[in-house]
Formats: C-alpha cells, sequence, structure tokens
C-alpha cells in the first residue's frame, strides 16, 4: 500500500481538507503516514496569508528534496505536491522555483489529485483554475472508521471564499468568491460525522457567518437556522462557528445565541482595528462602534459569551493614536483570547501599494504592547474561571496517567483528573486551577449547576 504525508499550514479551512485530501486518496490506496520519509507521496497544503507562512513552504522544500534524493538512491519513488492558497497565489511560479515539485493544486481543485498524480508520471502539473464543478461534489466522503479515528470534535466546512476585498487580504483571491454549500449536503456530512461518534461540530468558512445555503425548502438559510437543523442531530451536543465578520451578524443568529443550548457561548469575530480611519482604510465596511453595538447586542443574547478577535498592528499609515485606539477598544470588550499580527503587504493586495509602510520596529513595538494587554487578559479570563462548574468535552487522555483533556464551552483547554470517564462525554466538572495554557478540574458535586 503507498503512502501518503500530507502537512498542513495556516487555518482550519486547510486542516479540513487536508482530511478531505486523504480521503480521496484513501479511495485510490494511499494510507496516511505521519512520518514524511516513508511516504510515496509528500502534500503541502500552504497558507499565503502573511509573508512568513508562505515562505516557510519553500524551506519545507528543500527537506523534501533531500528525502526525494534520499529515497531516489534505495531505488524509492517520492511524488511532491504543493497544495493550498500559496499554491493559488504562484501556480507555475513554484515549479519555477521548486525543481522537488510534481503538481501544484489550488483549494478547489484538490477532488481532481488522483488524476494529476497520474499526469505528473508524464511530466510536472499545475492545475489552479477555478473549476466549473463543485468539488464537494467530486469528494468521497470519509469512511466511518477514518473518521471514528479522527476524534469525537470535527471542523465542516460550510462555506468557502469571501467577497468583502479588505484591503490587506489574499483570502478573495486564493479562495475565490463566497461560495455556501447546499444545507442538505452540509446535513447529510454532519449525521455522518455524529454517526462515527461526533459530539463537537465547528462549521467553517472564510466568512462563515456569510453563510447563505439553499435550504431543502427551494428557500436561502442563513447560518442561524442551519444552526437550528444541526442541534437537532442525536449526539451533536456542541456547535461552533468561525470565522467571521461583523457585518454578518444578523439578529437571527444572535438570537440562536440564545436559543440554541448547543451553540457554544464563544464567538471569534475580528474586528482587525479600533480606529475608524483605519478600518475604512481596511475596507472593512464596519466603524468601531458599529462593533462595540454588535458585541452588546450578542452579549444581551448570551450573557456568559466570551469572544476572541485578529487584529493587525501596523496597517500602513497607522499612527500612535490609531494604534491606541485600537488598545482602547480591546480594554472596553475584553477579549477571552485572541490572534494578533504585524501587517504583512501582500502581492496583489492594495494595501501593499499604500505608500506609507510602517517600519518593523515600529511594528514591533505595538505588538509588543498588544501582547502584553491581550495576555492579561486572557490570564485574568482563564484566572476568573477558577471556583465554577462547567461542561467538558473529553476529546482525549490527557498528559499524565489518570486525566484526561478536553474543552470547556468558552474553548479553553482542560486536564481533568478521572479514571471512569471517556472520549466523547460531556462531564460536569469544577475548575480548581489556572494554568497557563491550561485549567485544571475535578468532578464537580452531584447537584452542582453549570455556567453553562
Ligand atoms: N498581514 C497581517 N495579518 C493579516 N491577516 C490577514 N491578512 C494579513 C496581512 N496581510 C490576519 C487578519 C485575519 C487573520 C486570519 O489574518 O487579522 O483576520
Ligand atoms: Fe480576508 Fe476580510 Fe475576507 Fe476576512 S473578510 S477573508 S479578512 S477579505
Amino acid at each position: 500500500m503507498k503512502k501518503v504525508f500530507v502537512k498542513s499550514y495556516g487555518c482550519q479551512m486547510n486542516v479540513y481538507d487536508a482530511e478531505r485530501m486523504a480521503d480521496v486518496l484513501a479511495v485510490k490506496g494511499y494510507s496516511e503516514t505521519k512520518a514524511m520519509e516513508e511516504a510515496d507521496l509528500v502534500i503541502l497544503n500552504t497558507c499565503h496569508i502573511r509573508e512568513k507562512a508562505a515562505e516557510k513552504v519553500y524551506s519545507e522544500l528543500g527537506r523534501v528534496r533531500e528525502l526525494k534524493e534520499e529515497r531516489g538512491e534505495a531505488g524509492r519513488d517520492t511524488k511532491v505536491v504543493v497544495a493550498g492558497c500559496v499554491a493559488q497565489a504562484e501556480g507555475r511560479e513554484i515549479l519555477r522555483r521548486a525543481s522537488v515539485v510534481d503538481v501544484v493544486v489550488g483549494p478547489q481543485n484538490y477532488h481532481r489529485l488522483p488524476d494529476l498524480l497520474d499526469q505528473a508520471d508524464r511530466g510536472r502539473v499545475v492545475d489552479t483554475e477555478f473549476p466549473v464543478e463543485d468539488k464537494f461534489d467530486h469528494l468521497p466522503l470519509a469512511s466511518r472508521a477514518r473518521t471514528i479515528s479522527r476524534g469525537v470534535t470535527s471542523f465542516l466546512t460550510i462555506q468557502e471564499g469571501c467577497d468583502k476585498f479588505c484591503t490587506f487580504c489574499v483570502v478573495p483571491y486564493t479562495r475565490g468568491a463566497e461560495v455556501s454549500r447546499p444545507v442538505a449536503r452540509i446535513v447529510d456530512e454532519a449525521l455522518r460525522l455524529a454517526d462515527a461518534g461526533v459530539r463537537e461540530l465547528t462549521l467553517i468558512g472564510q466568512n462563515v457567518n456569510a453563510y447563505h445555503g439553499e435550504g431543502p425548502d427551494g428557500a436561502t438559510w442563513t447560518l442561524g437556522r442551519l444552526l437550528h437543523r444541526l442541534a437537532e442531530i442525536p449526539g451533536i451536543a456542541r456547535l461552533r462557528y468561525s470565522t467571521s465578520h461583523p457585518r454578518d451578524m444578523d439578529q437571527e443568529l444572535i438570537a440562536a445565541h440564545r436559543d440554541i443550548p448547543a451553540v457554544m457561548p464563544f464567538l471569534h469575530l475580528p474586528v482587525q482595528s479600533g480606529s475608524d480611519r483605519i478600518l475604512a482604510a481596511m475596507n472593512r465596511k464596519h466603524t468601531s462602534d458599529e462593533y462595540r453595538r454588535v458585541i452588546e447586542s450578542i452579549r444581551r443574547a448570551r450573557p456568559d459569551i466570551a469572544l476572541s478577535s485578529d487584529f493587525i498592528v501596523g496597517f500602513p499609515g497607522e499612527t500612535d493614536s490609531e494604534f491606541e485606539d485600537t488598545l482602547r477598544l480591546i480594554a472596553d470588550v475584553g477579549f477571552a483570547t485572541s490572534f494578533y499580527f504585524k501587517y504583512s503587504p501582500r502581492p496583489g493586495t492594495p494595501a501593499a501599494e499604500i505608500a506609507a509602510q510602517i517600519p518593523e520596529s515600529v511594528k514591533a513595538e505595538r505588538f509588543a504592547r498588544m501582547q502584553n494587554l491581550l495576555e492579561t487578559q486572557r490570564q485574568a479570563f482563564n484566572h476568573g474561571t477558577v471556583g465554577r462548574t462547567m461542561d467538558v468535552l473529553l476529546e482525549k487522555p490527557g498528559r499524565h496517567l489518570g486525566q484526561m483533556a478536553g474543552k470547556s464551552p468558552y474553548l479553553q483547554p482542560v486536564q481533568f483528573e478521572t479514571d471512569t470517564h471517556r472520549v466523547g462525554e460531556i462531564v460536569r466538572v469544577r475548575i480548581v486551577r489556572a494554568g497557563s495554557n491550561s485549567l485544571f478540574a475535578e468532578q464537580a458535586a452531584p447537584g452542582d449547576r453549570a455556567a453553562a
């Protein structure tokens, strides 16, 4: 049996895509390996969002080349595929820069991998055209055994692409226009996942709350409506979605946080900046006050909701006081956790053309200040859960014997002392201590009320 090694960089969508590539190849007789040196097929599933991420692929390809040579000397062939967003953005250029690569395939074309690998026997191939067919119609669903092996939480792509065109972002170019999958297909996939023991679904999309898929009734369904349908599936106890745009937080979706117990009280809602001038230059199509109002309305619906966001420091032209506006917004809103990045100019995006690029030293200084504030908030949030009772979904064995590792409703990693519970169970626990990255919990006393 041939072996495939897949390495994914970047976002959750790439993690999902990597699994689907493995599923497509499983049908063709490939089994997965975690050791690159024993792979007959190496796939790098790449990310183009920032320069650092994009450059990683070339250094990794250097390693792959050594490996291919070593295997070649031992008489074994190795095929090398570059997939994902760098593939989409750079296409043929990758073949020029890296002679080791056999196939370059974009995120909308990986259902064709078996064909492309056959073609690669006759010469190197690039497939980055946006296809007329929908890849999801051509992808096999994973077998039950494969799904079981992947654990009790799962991503499920419901939407792909983005029509927002924030001026810093490559996504609308690499992932293409916004497309929503039909409700029936999503429900089918969710039923199969539930049947294989999945308890928690994270619905993913580059603009997941812009979801507008065709419903079984012929009407267009929003994300709020879809959440109601998925919550009916037996076994599915937890629903999350990521990543969202503030403009698309409609009333139906906000109400879903109030009305559906399975929708977890955690929301990743990127704001990027707290300055209205920078938000306009980013083409975010909302002000900082509009963001605050959306947050207020979500908190009214679900008072215990924990929030996270993405931030960019050093967007072209950002002044000290505009940066301070962002720190003020962070202080006002209060985030449980967040992601923050130094602005990285991306080829082909409007912001990369702005003359007033910010010096690296200024970006670094702002980054450090933001880190300080967000890290303090994260620790405060985690410490604030000590003494509370909450439900934890057990995902895998813990760090030590007699421990299980799981997640709180707020997506915090939890280590739980137990000898009796199993993966997939949702257990009411009491948080006894907060470490720097995990919470530590013991079983709650009978009758303890959960916070969420
Ligand atoms: N530079 C820095 N960060 C970026 N992001 C997207 N594009 C860039 C860029 N050019 C960040 C945004 C986005 C997250 C996924 O990555 O914060 O929300
Ligand atoms: Fe990029 Fe903006 Fe679309 Fe998010 S909403 S994927 S940041 S263009």
